[in-house]
């Protein structure tokens, strides 16, 4: 087993330090070191550029007038006061804003860029408005202050139209999801209802989850500049190819005339992911002005114009014999999303993967309501689907009275227990008993509300992570020069995880060279279409294709003698250098490249069950006055297969956790159910862990490839957070004796 450098105190007994080791002295390979992110010295020296720091000579600065009601009709809008306003270069209404293309409809199989529509609304192009927070009016000014001025003092009046934005109302509206070539909305296995009537022993609990929203360091951004009908635009994104496709369909001008700069990304967490109102507005705002515009969206702004987490309503049933064997498995959720759009989320798919129960019954239900669209978030679904699994399964253990790993173990299935497909590979086990040495989980009293120091009571709580793999299609070139520099070529995005960096050792590795000596230019629509950072699938992805590249460069340089590199080979033949690529750009290219890759995928994802999955084990402290909860302490131990970098994989999984506190303890998003505005659209009233909340997270990892995946690494983005509410919620319970089902979980809840 293996853990990366310890930033605040001694490796864990029974954890390997890999991150001592210096880079030079850690032998050939690069795969596995941790190497520190090549892109560390322009990030701390403040040279890095963002999408709102490329400057343009005659540039202007956008801001957005955002609507009050949730549903309704501008029946009036006067601009006369912000216009006359010195520095006002444009005020850009419904009224006049020239007309763009609609977005496509949302549909995978036709095409995967559709797929960043946020919503189906033709955003000034109407003057209808469909959730409180839609853009009504862009101002454009000399300097951000007056833009920002000037779109608060434009003034709108609205017919206020009927509406519902109370997700507690309208539950019982919702209707089953269908299921998508992306996503499992319900399966079943067996008579699970049946089941657990028979069960000698079952929990039937309802969980419910808030709505979140993402607070990336570097609010979304966007600078845009026109040359002609040739668009450039710098936009903080978590997919290149997807952004530039929208722009070039709502522009109406061809693929090729659009080029997106996305060379750093300030966080995103699925927040990026899809193309928002304040992306396309800045680029109509650059087009109707004809100066390069800047909109940098405040936090508020964020929280108006940028679809969050859904909030969810959950059952989990489960039945089990007197032993802990597992008899029923019932998991359902109801989650609302926007009528004008929306991301379903995989909340009840952990059942489909988790526990080998002999009955297991999954469904999701979804309804529309006025507000905005819903979209991805770090682990949607699986996040809060497996807190309600995990806190469910703790309660299951109690009335059991079994040691909580110990049922876990007693259940972990040897196939995937829906439809007895095969595991790739599945450490689960392995990661709870490590992770119970580790932690010291066999010192633990069983009964809850037992452990007390002076006013603190003190609960140790445990939950399983769980998250797919999935790989998207990428483009790559690789060239090697006779003095033995590597270039490796494709536009992915680095939001700060340090996937250049991986991709650099691992094209090192692959060629034979140093990894100082190689070289990866990405984040730039011009390099070769690369995937979206999403899913957890983009190491995963650009790796398959750039080793794949790396291999057809070396056999078309030939085979080197005994002792040569290729570089040397490439001198000795008199060639400077030698290039291959992996896909083609051509549209046609592109469309067959993505059916073959498809089609191999799907065969492949039908065989195999490949996920990422982990071991959470925290201690919580409670005031026993104040309800206060704090996290004391966090050993997890993960399955993530092989680990390119050491240290940049210990922060990837760290930072879920750490999102995971937040999730657990103080995040959501407050909607007003009378007008669906929210009302907590900033730092100072949605809570986000601080470096004060967040313990010592000691994370570690198995290191065993996984035989179907490229290099053996499964994506570690995501399964981080999965887990770790319910852990939280369980060692909860454990310090004070109280089960809480209703996310987060606040101190008022626990007194
Ligand atoms: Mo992610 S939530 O696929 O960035």
């Amino acid at each position: 087993m293996s853990s990366p450098e310890s930033p605040d105190g001694p490796v864990a007994a029974g954890s390997t330090a890999v991150a001592a080791v210096p880079a030079e002295a850690a032998g050939p390979a690069a795969v596995g070191r941790a190497v520190d992110r090549v892109d560390a010295p322009v990030k701390v020296t403040g040279q890095a550029r963002y999408a709102a720091e490329f400057p343009y000579v005659g540039q202007a600065y956008a801001a957005f007038t955002y609507a009050t009601v949730t549903r309704g009709r501008i029946t009036a809008i006067d601009t006369a006061a912000t216009s006359a306003l010195p520095g006002v270069v444009a005020v850009i209404t419904h009224l006049d804003a020239p007309r763009m293309k609609p977005s496509p409809k949302p549909n995978p199989l036709r095409s995967m860029e559709s797929m960043a529509t946020a919503t189906s609304v033709d955003y000034l192009n109407t003057s209808e408005v469909h959730w409180n927070g839609q853009p009504v009016a862009v101002v454009v000014a000399e300097d951000v202050e007056t833009a920002r001025h000037g779109a608060e003092s434009v003034s709108v009046t609205y017919e206020v139209l009927p509406h519902s934005v109370d997700f507690a109302a309208e539950e019982h509206n919702a209707v089953p999801q269908k299921s998508s070539i992306i996503q499992h909305a319900s399966g079943s296995k067996g008579d699970a209802d049946a089941a657990l009537a028979d069960a000698p022993v079952s929990v039937d609990l309802r969980f419910t989850t808030p709505r979140h929203h993402h607070n990336a360091l570097e609010p979304h951004a966007t600078t845009a500049v026109w040359d002609g009908d040739r668009l450039t635009v710098h936009d903080g994104t978590q997919n290149i190819h997807w952004l530039r496709s929208q722009l070039a369909t709502k522009f109406d001008v061809p693929l090729g005339d659009v080029r997106v700069v996305s060379p750093f990304v300030g966080g995103g967490f699925g927040g990026k992911s899809m193309v928002w109102p304040g992306t396309i507005l800045t680029v109509l705002a650059a087009r109707v002005t004809g100066r390069p515009v800047r909109a940098a969206l405040t936090r508020e702004g964020v929280y108006r114009s940028v679809g969050g987490r859904q909030p969810s309503v959950q059952r989990v049933a489960i039945g089990a014999e007197r032993d802990g064997g597992m008899t029923a498995l019932i998991h359902t959720s109801t989650a609302p999303m926007g009528k004008v759009g929306g991301m379903p989320e995989q909340i009840t798919t952990v059942a489909r993967h988790m526990y080998g129960a002999g009955n297991i019954r999954h469904q999701q239900r979804t309804l529309g309501l006025d507000t905005h669209s819903t979209t991805n978030m770090r682990a949607p679904g699986e996040s809060i689907g497996s807190y309600a699994m995990e806190a469910a399964v703790d309660e299951l253990a109690y009335a059991l009275r079994m040691d909580p790993v110990e049922l876990r173990l007693r259940n972990e299935p040897s196939r995937n227990p829906i439809d007895g497909k095969p595991f790739a590979h599945r450490q689960l086990r392995e990661c709870f008993v490590n992770g119970s040495s580790l932690f010291g989980w066999s010192a633990r009293s069983f009964e809850p509300r037992s452990v007390r120091e002076g006013r603190s009571l003190i609960g140790w709580g445990t939950a399983a992570a769980y998250h797919p793999a999935w790989q998207l299609p990428a483009n790559v070139t690789v060239r090697l020069d006779a003095a033995g520099q590597a270039l490796v070529r494709c536009a992915f995005h680095e939001m700060g995880m340090g996937t250049a960096t991986a991709q650099g050792q691992i094209a090192a590795d692959a060629l034979g060279v140093p990894f100082d000596a190689v070289t990866v230019e990405y984040g730039d629509s011009e390099l070769p279409t690369g995937p979206g950072a999403g899913g957890s699938a983009q190491t995963a992805s650009v790796a398959s294709s750039l080793l794949e590249a790396c291999e057809k460069l070396k056999k078309s340089i030939g085979t080197p003698r005994e002792g040569e590199s290729y570089a040397q080979l490439l001198a000795r033949t008199g060639r400077d250098h030698a290039e291959a690529a992996v896909g083609s750009e051509t549209r046609v290219g592109k469309t067959v490249g993505q059916v073959k890759f498809t089609a191999k995928y799907l065969k492949d994802q039908r065989r195999w069950m490949k996920a990422a999955c982990g071991a959470h084990f925290c201690e919580v402290r409670v005031d026993a006055d104040t309800g206060e909860a704090r996290v004391t302490r966090w050993v997890a131990v993960f399955d993530v297969g092989r680990v390119i970098n050491a240290k940049t994989a210990a922060s990837q999984l760290r930072g879920g956790v750490v999102m995971g506190i937040g999730q657990a303890l103080t995040e959501q998003t407050l909607l007003d159910p009378r007008t669906g505005r929210i009302m907590n659209p900033s730092l100072s009233e949605y809570h986000v862990p601080v470096h004060a909340d967040v313990p010592r997270i000691d994370v570690s990892w198995l290191d065993d490839p996984d035989p179907t995946m490229p290099l053996g690494l499964l994506g570690i983005g995501e399964v981080g957070i999965t887990g770790v509410a319910g852990a939280i919620a369980n060692a909860l319970h454990h310090a004070t004796g109280r089960r809480l089902y209703d996310l987060p979980l606040t101190l008022e809840k626990l007194l």
